[in-house]
């Protein structure tokens, strides 16, 4: 279905598009196709054969972390992890600020103890200061803006030799053909919006390395901060992975079906010829951040 929403309509006139039209745009594409991170995300492997949910995952040490909060949790996955892993060890709390997705993620952890809310991750003042070990953040911390609030609001949820870790998107340049994939879907989505790249999801500084070590090293003062770049890959059938990648880019979600099916064809043509005995790979860069509290 093709999203229509305040944002869209921002950037058809040239506009910057505000922070309330960018959460109206993000919970249309989520009311219409909630879950459709976790396929694609679960799929996409590093040279260890590990996906993003497990590097998050790796980072709790069960001897010292007991409260973990999920920022923008989705449908669930990266908490269903954590109780599979640790069961009742964990105290877990999923926040995200779409109904559709949290349904699902409740759906998927009813058996459980873990606790949902639903809000925006820059407003969270009904929480007490210092409650959590572990913050994750798993491809949200790209779509928030303002994302300063989230980075504050974070800090202060944080105990203090508690750990904030996202994973989030990396420099293109660093994974093999994926700027030819991304270039193929936004040739298709700038003909409908000229202005589609121009202005983009969340706050851009987030997306480059250097800027994101700036950023959170204003707000997470006498915190190590470490950013890793990860190459992750997908290998699969062409068909496969042109619907799956096109389905990973919240630009995609702005075409007609008709013009979602046009451009399905150029990126399945695309991994025909690079595929190898019927299978062919997207490489995804991804940085893993990971902000350690000192305990000073
Ligand atoms: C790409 S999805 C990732 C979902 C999940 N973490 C995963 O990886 O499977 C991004 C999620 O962030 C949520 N989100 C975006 N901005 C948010 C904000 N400001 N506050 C709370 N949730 C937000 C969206 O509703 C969506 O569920």
């Amino acid at each position: 279905m093709k999203i229509k929403s305040a944002w869209t309509r921002q950037i058809e006139i040239g506009q910057q598009p505000s922070s309330s039209a960018l959460r109206d745009h993000l919970d249309a594409v989520h009311d219409n196709n909630a879950g459709f991170t976790e396929t694609f995300a679960w799929n996409c492997r590093d040279a260890n054969g590990k996906n993003s949910y497990e590097l998050l995952a790796d980072i709790i040490d069960q001897k010292n972390h007991s409260h973990v909060l999920d920022l923008g949790c989705g449908s669930g996955v990266l908490l269903d992890l954590c109780n599979k892993r640790f069961g009742a060890e964990l105290m877990l709390l999923g926040i995200d600020m779409n109904g559709s997705e949290l349904q699902l993620a409740r759906e998927r952890l009813a058996h459980t103890d873990t606790k949902f809310h639903q809000g925006t991750a820059q407003n969270l003042d009904c929480f007490v200061d210092s409650s959590f070990d572990v913050i994750f953040c798993h491809w949200a911390l790209t779509l928030m803006d303002p994302v300063v609030e989230v980075l504050s609001t974070t800090k202060r949820l944080l105990k203090e030799r508690g750990i904030f870790a996202a994973i989030i998107d990396g420099d293109p340049k660093t994974a093999p053909g994926y700027l030819e994939v991304h270039d193929i879907i936004y040739k298709h989505v700038q003909c409908k919006y000229p202005d589609y790249g121009v202005f983009d999801l969340g706050d851009p500084r987030v997306r480059t390395a250097e800027e994101l070590q700036k950023l959170t090293a204003e707000t997470f003062i006498g915190f190590d901060i470490n950013i890793t770049p990860i190459t992750l890959s997908f290998n699969a059938a062409p068909s496969i992975l042109a619907r799956e990648a096109a389905g990973f880019f919240y630009a995609s979600f702005v075409l007609s079906p008709n013009d979602f099916s046009h451009m399905l064809i150029d990126l399945e043509k695309y991994f025909i010829a690079k595929q190898q005995d019927g299978i062919s790979c997207f490489k995804m860069p991804v940085n893993r951040l990971v902000v350690r509290g000192r305990g000073e």
